[in-house]
């Protein structure tokens, strides 16, 4: 099929090339003229796994382009995706007015009727204000005679596997009522519902709320997993026994009920605000997310507060290595990253900060710049020199494996302070190290540090 893609930011591009790869014909537009030059060079603008080959491949077999005139990508595709940002408001409602704009763009432009897949996040109702925007807007040109069909088509790309995830759905959502659109779609997704049909169809509201809702639950999860954890530590239980003995019963499941840090990223924090300013504005404010939420702000600073508990005459001029800088492994999103706010914390203290991260290095210096309190050190080891302690933010696989012994050698403090849950606890108490997880059991140290 003849498709467009509007916005070739994360899910725009990743939807656009995974389409092209089953081999639809797809033109992305962006108004960022520096990203679709870069981008016809097939030079990825973000970072994720798979991405770079798929994007060579495709432009190679010419199914994919890159332009920046809007005219090009009305007149190809038949649907035309939007794929643009929706930033969040002061008041933390969705900001809908590049979706809007993007709306009027295209109807502008057609002169054939087409079909809008609304692929950004959004509100619910959004579907239904692109659809009167494009009505006002058709009739204004003197085009009514034209028909745009919405269809609210929300994503589930996780970062760091988006290409897969967007390869092998889980499922595909589809809202709109109108049956032509329906049949568009079903030919547009076969190429991914080979084994079985994985197609969902809803109306748009429904549709738009499936995604907040899950965003939701998955949040749910872990603010009450962290708040068991807080909990199991005063109780002196051990949270990662609790994990495995609840994930055990099929009903709840082993995904996303590791206690850690608080979530963060692009996507959780954003989606939420957005859905509690949509119940508050509908009359039904969400106790219980509000919750979620709030508990999330608060295990933050939970890395820090630990740090403090064990520098009571405070932590300036103390050094402190941080391994992982990015919000989850395989990304360098440090977008709401735990580690931020840690750093953050411990810079406002007058401490210093010896970081390393396998890929977000460079997202951390575009961040923060060059300053005396940040030491980007070129491996892990390296950032325990001279330091008082380690604190975990992320569980990259490369902090997985680490010799104990060593380590405590290294630490002038023998505090290791870990956001993850990534050790056993006895193996460094036995190196002498004191080891504080979220939600586990103090072990005093045995061994005296050599
Ligand atoms: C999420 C959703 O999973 C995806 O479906 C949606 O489209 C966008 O938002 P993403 O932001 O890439 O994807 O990250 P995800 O892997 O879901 O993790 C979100 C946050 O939750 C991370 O900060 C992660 O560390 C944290 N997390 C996850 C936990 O603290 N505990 C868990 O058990 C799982």
């Amino acid at each position: 099929m003849d498709v467009s893609v509007f916005g070739t930011g994360y899910v725009g591009l990743v939807q656009a090339v995974t389409m092209a790869d089953v081999g639809h014909r797809v033109v992305c537009v962006d108004i960022d003229a520096n990203k679709i030059k870069q981008l016809q060079r097939a030079v990825p603008t973000i970072h994720e796994p798979g991405l770079s080959t798929l994007l060579e491949d495709n432009l190679k077999a010419a199914r994919l382009s890159f332009t920046t005139q809007a005219s090009d990508a009305v007149a190809h595709g038949s649907l035309i995706f939007i794929a643009v940002g929706t930033p969040p408001d002061e008041d933390g409602s969705a900001d809908l007015h590049h979706v809007l704009d993007v709306t009027r763009t295209i109807v502008g432009l057609m002169n054939e009727d087409r079909t809008l897949v609304i692929k950004s996040t959004v509100p619910v109702g959004t579907a239904r204000q692109v659809e009167q925007t494009a009505r006002e807007e058709l009739s204004r040109l003197g085009k009514a005679h034209l028909c745009v069909r919405v269809v609210s088509n929300p994503e589930f790309l996780k970062e760091g596997s988006a290409v897969s995830d967007c390869m092998r759905p889980d499922r595909i959502i589809v809202g709109t009522e109108d049956e032509l659109a329906r049949s568009q779609l079903a030919e547009l997704y076969a190429p991914f519902c080979r084994n079985h049909d994985k197609l969902m169809l809803m109306d748009n509201r429904s549709a738009e709320l499936t995604k907040y809702a899950a965003n939701a639950m998955l949040a749910t999860r872990i603010s009450f997993m962290n708040e068991l954890a807080n909990l199991a530590e005063i109780l002196e239980a051990d949270i990662e026994a609790v994990r495995k003995g609840i994930g055990s019963d099929p009903r709840i499941g082993y995904h996303f009920i590791y206690p850690g840090c608080g979530f963060g990223g692009s996507c959780f924090p954003k989606d939420i605000r957005a859905l509690l300013h949509t119940a508050e504005h509908n009359g039904l404010p969400l106790r219980l997310l509000q919750t979620v939420s709030d508990i999330n702000d608060a295990q933050r600073h939970v890395l820090f507060r630990k740090l403090q508990q064990h520098f009571p005459d405070g932590l300036a001029g103390k050094s402190i290595a941080v391994w992982g800088l990015a919000f989850k492994p395989n990304t360098d999103d440090m977008r709401e990253a735990p580690s931020r706010y840690l750093m953050e914390a411990l810079w406002r203290e007058g401490a210093t900060v010896r970081a390393y991260d396998p890929e977000a290095m460079s997202e951390c210096r575009r961040l923060y710049g060059y300053r005396e309190d940040l030491v980007l050190c070129p491996t892990r080891d390296d950032t325990l020199l001279d330091a008082d302690a380690l604190v975990i933010c992320t569980e990259w696989k490369t902090f997985r494996v680490v010799d104990f012994d060593w380590l405590a050698s290294k630490l002038r403090a023998g505090l290791v302070i870990d956001g993850r849950n990534l050790y056993n606890p006895q193996q460094l108490a036995n190196a002498g190290l004191l080891y504080q997880g979220i939600g586990l059991p103090q072990i005093a140290p045995q061994a005296s540090q050599s």
